[in-house]
């Protein structure tokens, strides 16, 4: 299958998309994750994402679509893929649908990840992780339980997101609502959209999830 993870920073995506690629064997593709790997790396294409991640916008489609389809001709989308972030315009959508058809495989679901504005805003700034592990941590709701040291391998290097403040957040919910959300409506006329409310907890969308996972 291949299926769309949709819904503003902070909804869960990056959360959702490694619990369906441990239980479902899909592999996570997160364009977010690919533009980050690219400004560290110092390419073209990240040097060019750097400033417009840095202040909340939205990368170019050009840019996007590039980083994007090199992944998409590899063996694992045969596979089936989980889409992290990706499409996030119209014409990233558009043109999804004809990479998809020249491979032979078309979108399975779109799910759209459903929640409130300013619950994300506070989700997203003061996020941080263990730079060795990935575990995920918070200022205010979550911090490791010996200060600076991750609970689940000890290590002490702790990283945070350039755009995770709160008004870098705030910038990046504008670009979502004017430019990402117009795709539940896309979605919604060819049939593929699967609402779910992501104001539950985490483990309760992880069911929603499961649940359409294992439907199709
Ligand atoms: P990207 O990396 O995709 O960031 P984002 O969409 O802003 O999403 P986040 O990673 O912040 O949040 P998430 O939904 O994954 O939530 P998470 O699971 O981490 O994109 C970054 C930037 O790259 C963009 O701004 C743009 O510049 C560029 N970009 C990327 N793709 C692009 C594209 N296709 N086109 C153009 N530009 C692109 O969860 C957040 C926090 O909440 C965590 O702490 C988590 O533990 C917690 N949490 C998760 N679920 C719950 C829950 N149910 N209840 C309580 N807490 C929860
Ligand atoms: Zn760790």
């Amino acid at each position: 299958p291949v299926l769309i993870l949709l819904g503003p920073p902070g909804a869960g995506k990056g959360t959702q998309a490694r619990m369906l690629e441990e239980e479902h064997g899909l592999i996570q593709l997160s364009t977010g994750d690919m533009l980050r790997a690219a400004v560290a790396a110092g390419s073209p294409a990240g040097l060019a994402a750097k400033a417009v991640m840095a202040a909340g916008g939205l990368v170019s489609d050009e840019i996007v679509l590039s980083i994007i389809a090199e992944r998409m001709h590899g063996p694992d989308v045969a596979r089936g893929v989980i889409l992290d972030g990706f499409p996030r315009t119209e014409g990233q959508a558009l043109a999804l649908e004809e990479l998809l058809g020249g491979l032979g495989l078309r979108v399975t679901a779109a799910i759209s990840l459903e929640v409130d504005d300013a619950a994300m805003i506070a989700r997203v700034a003061g996020r941080y992780s263990c730079a060795a592990c990935g575990e995920g941590y918070h200022d205010q709701f979550r911090q490791p339980v010996h200060p600076g040291r991750c609970d689940k391998c000890g290590g002490g290097d702790m990283k945070r997101r350039a755009d995770d403040t709160a008004e870098t957040a705030g910038e990046r919910l504008k670009a979502y609502h004017a430019q990402t959300a117009p795709l539940i409506a896309f979605y919604q006329a060819r049939g593929l959209l699967e609402p779910v409310d992501a104001m539950q907890d985490i483990a309760q969308v992880r069911q929603a999830l499961h649940r359409i996972a294992g439907g199709i």
